[in-house]
């Protein structure tokens, strides 16, 4: 098994004024046996990325490097990779047995171990050989589709043709495993129960995988590590966990899940942390350094507030606010909690200091969201209670360097 290396690999379709830039310098070192994924929006450059290590585009600039192998020049067959596509790609009036084969025959054919591309497709030449029998058999029986050999693939469920697909990939044992958006076709219990089969066979075969996807949850529920890319760069490469708590920027923050974005001004600094302006109070955010007057951007979850009803609050620890509840969504374990924290004229709210709350969140949305966990159906706070929300100060994130 081998690592994959991008140096300042950038591709650029067209030239001049009409030129797209669909990778931009993206550099990436991905490990030894690691399960990768390469999220981001539609035309972010994630196929383009994938293609290049493929060898089906070569790029403008940079460098691929498969383990110590500099690989800009050789062909696709020989990068000694195995590709998935979203289409499956299998051929319809074959069976499972030689859809699989196919994977290994093409690779023999390349080497010329087989001279003649009629015939490939016989059952004979191919099942002839108790090698390619073997290999067929062991790759079928890695992604559970054992004795499946004889049937047509038109006649599989899509769950069953994409493992097919797997298995064509897999069946030809490449150092790397590439898979493009390879669950999209399929519904959502179907996506869900294949993102185990993936992530299971990958871990027991140990093959360095790199998996494109936009959707965040199967990057996140899937990788060890997620590159987040935007307009062809790379906006955060970390662990899922990292991700989703410390994202780099409020467009990272929202890629990846939901959150309140608040711009607002640090007013007070200390040994023990800084104090920043929200609405007609101040809160604590900490692990986070500034100047007294530095405009910040701050993130927070919705997991990251909590919500009482103000009648049965406690004693004020600071870091809490007003609002009023002005719409609950029950989502089944969870409840989401839109809460009116004021409006920027300052006409509404009352905040514990008896000022309105002012402006706690800029524009015009003064509404902040807060998740909290369905304690049964008599705790569900209604539309229009008074509740006081608090923040983790631990839990509020800074995007530094923020653009958008
Ligand atoms: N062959 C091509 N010729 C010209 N432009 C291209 C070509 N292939 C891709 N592009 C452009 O490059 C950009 C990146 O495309 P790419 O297919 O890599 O995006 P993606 O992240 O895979 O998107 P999606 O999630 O929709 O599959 C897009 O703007 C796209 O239009
Ligand atoms: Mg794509």
């Amino acid at each position: 098994m081998v690592s994959v290396s991008l140096r300042n690999l950038s591709k650029s379709f067209g030239s001049g004024a009409n030129a797209t830039v669909a990778v931009d310098n993206v550099d990436l070192e991905i490990e030894d046996g690691e399960f990768f994924a390469l999220l981001g929006p539609s035309g972010c450059g994630k196929t383009t990325t994938m293609r290049c290590i493929a060898g089906f585009e070569s790029p403008t600039r940079g460098e691929i490097w498969i383990g110590d192998r500099f690989i800009n020049h050789v062909p696709p067959h020989k990068r000694d990779t195995g590709m998935v596509f979203q289409s499956y790609a299998l051929f319809p009036h074959y069976d499972v047995f030689q859809n699989v084969a196919y994977g290994l025959l093409m690779r023999d054919l390349y080497n010329g171990r087989i001279g003649a591309f009629a015939g490939l497709f016989s059952k004979r030449l191919a099942r002839r050989s108790a090698d390619i029998r073997e290999q067929v058999h062991k790759a079928l029986d890695q992604v559970g589709l054992g004795g499946y050999d004889e049937r047509q693939v038109s006649q599989l469920s899509g769950g069953q043709q994409q493992r097919v697909a797997l298995a064509r990939a897999l069946v030809r044992r490449p150092s790397v495993l590439l898979m493009d958006e390879p669950l999209s076709n399929l519904d959502k219990n179907l996506r869900i129960q294949m993102r185990d089969t993936i992530r299971h066979i990958q871990r027991e075969v140990g093959i360095t995988t790199i998996f494109v996807t936009h959707d965040q949850e199967e990057a996140m529920g899937m990788a060890d590590r997620i590159a987040l890319m935007r307009d062809g760069r790379l906006e955060q490469v970390d662990r899922p966990t990292e991700l989703y708590d410390r994202p780099n920027s409020s467009w990272a923050a929202r890629f990846v899940g939901s959150s309140n974005i608040v711009d607002t001004t640090v007013e007070r600094t200390d040994a023990e942390g800084t104090e920043v302006r929200l609405g007609s109070r101040r809160i604590r955010v900490s692990g986070f350094e500034a100047a007294v007057g530095d405009q910040v951007r701050l993130i927070m979850r919705p997991e990251a507030l909590s919500v009482r009803p103000r009648s049965g609050a406690g004693p004020d620890t600071g870091n809490t606010f007003d609002g009023t509840v002005s719409k609950v969504t029950y989502l089944g374990p969870n409840i989401v909690y839109t809460v009116d924290v004021g409006a920027d004229d300052g006409a509404t709210s009352t905040g514990a200091e008896g000022s309105g709350a002012t402006g706690l969140l800029t524009g015009t949305r003064q509404l902040v969201e807060v998740t909290d966990t369905f304690r049964g159906a008599d705790a569900v706070l209604s539309v229009g209670t008074e509740v006081q929300l608090s923040i983790d100060p631990d839990r509020i994130i800074v995007a530094e360097g923020d653009s958008s």
